[in-house]
C-alpha cells in the first residue's frame, strides 16, 4: 500500500502511531549554504526506510536534525509523538533512550572494549543497574549484533571493519530502542560483509519490530532490505516509495541512480539475496545468531 509521495502531494495529518518520525518544512543552512529547504518526510512504523541522495545532499544533517543534534533554522520534527527541540530536558533524555544510532564513522570509544562501549548508554540511562547485570546485558547485545561473545573483551583496534560496525550496532541496541538510525552502515565493507550486515539489519527490524532510518549509497542494500526509499535532491525529499514506484518517476537523478548499470546489477543481485535470506547470517568471526525471543527481556 505504498504510494509515491512528492512534496507537491497533500500531506495527511500525521498519525503518530503510524509515523514515528515526521519532518515538516525543515530548513538547515550553514551560513549561506542552504542544505535543506522546506523538506518534509514521514517514516512509517516498522519500516526500513532507505535514504539516498548524492554526496553532500544533507543525509547525515537530516539524521542529526531528527535526533536533535542539529538545531534546524525552521520546520518541525516530531519523533514518537514528541517535538524535537521543544522537549524539556527530561523528555529529551527519555527520547534519547528510545532510539539507537550508528554514526557514519562508527564512533566507538577506542580506549574502551566493545563491551564497555555498549555499557556506556546503559550506565548513562540506568545507573542503578548492578555492574554484573550491566555487563551481562552488554554481552547479550554483542551477540544480538552477530558477534561472538568474546568480542565484548576486544578493543575496537582489534576488530575488522565489519566487526566494528556490529560493535557500533550493539551499542545502538543497548537500550532496546524503538527506532534505529544507521548512517552508511555498509560503507567500507566488502560485498560479503555488507550483505551479511544487511541481513542482520532486516532480521533485527523484523524480530524486534524496529523502525529503521537507513542512510546508504549501497544499491544492493536498497534492493535487498528497504521497504521504501526516500530520495534527497534539490534540498528536499523529492520522492518516497518502493523502488518500482520511484522508477516510474521521470526524474533524471532517480533514473540515473536506479536505472544506470549499477542499479540494474543490484536488481539482479536482489533475487540472489532473497534466496539466501533464510540462511543464517554470514559472520566475520562471529557466532551463530541467537533466537530473538528473549530480546525484550534483556532489561534496560
Ligand atoms: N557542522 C557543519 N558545518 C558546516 N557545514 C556542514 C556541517 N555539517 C555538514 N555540513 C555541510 O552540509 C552538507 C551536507 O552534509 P551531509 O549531511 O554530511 O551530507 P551527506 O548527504 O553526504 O551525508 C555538506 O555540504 C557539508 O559540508
Ligand atoms: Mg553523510
Amino acid at each position: 500500500m505504498t504510494e509515491v509521495e512528492t512534496l507537491d502531494a497533500p500531506q495527511a495529518a500525521p498519525e503518530l502511531d503510524e509515523y514515528p518520525i515526521v519532518v515538516e518544512g525543515l530548513r538547515n543552512a550553514f551560513g549561506d549554504h542552504v542544505i535543506h529547504d522546506n523538506l518534509s518526510l514521514k517514516v512509517r512504523k516498522g519500516e526500513i526506510l532507505g535514504v539516498v541522495g548524492g554526496s553532500g545532499t544533507g543525509k547525515s544533517v537530516l539524521m542529526r536534525s531528527i535526533i536533535g543534534l542539529q538545531q534546524p533554522d525552521a520546520g518541525e520534527i516530531t519523533v514518537l509523538g514528541h517535538h524535537i527541540g521543544a522537549s524539556t530536558d527530561d523528555e529529551g533524555r527519555d527520547m534519547r533512550s528510545r532510539w539507537g544510532v550508528l554514526f557514519q564513522g562508527g564512533a566507538l570509544f577506542s580506549t574502551l572494549t566493545v563491551g564497555e562501549n555498549v555499557e556506556v548508554p546503559l550506565k548513562q540511562f540506568y545507573p542503578e543497574i548492578e555492574d554484573t547485570l550491566r555487563e551481562e546485558i552488554a554481552r547479550f547485545k554483542v551477540r544480538l549484533a552477530g558477534l561472538a561473545e568474546e568480542a565484548a573483551y576486544k578493543y575496537p583496534s582489534e576488530l575488522s571493519g565489519g566487526m566494528k560496525k556490529r560493535a557500533g550496532l550493539a551499542r545502538a541496541l543497548a537500550l532496546d530502542p524503538e527506532l534505529l538510525f544507521l548512517d552508511e552502515p555498509t560503507a567500507g565493507l566488502d560485498p560479503i560483509g555488507a550483505a551479511a550486515f544487511d541481513r542482520l539489519t532486516r532480521s533485527l527490524a523484523d524480530n524486534l519490530g524496529l523502525t529503521v532510518f537507513l542512510i546508504t549509497h549501497d544499491l544492493d542494500t536498497l534492493h535487498a532490505i528497504c521497504d521504501r526509499v526516500a530520495v534527497l535532491a534539490d534540498k528536499q525529499v523529492i520522492a518516497v516509495g518502493t523502488i518500482p514506484e520511484l522508477l516510474a518517476l521521470d526524474h533524471p537523478w532517480i533514473q540515473e541512480y536506479f536505472n544506470g548499470p549499477r542499479g540494474r546489477a543490484a536488481l539482479c543481485a536482489k533475487d540472489e539475496f532473497s534466496m539466501k535470506n533464510d540462511a543464517p547470517v554470514a559472520q566475520d568471526g562471529s557466532a551463530p545468531r541467537e533466537p530473538f525471543t528473549n530480546t525484550q527481556e534483556s532489561g534496560a
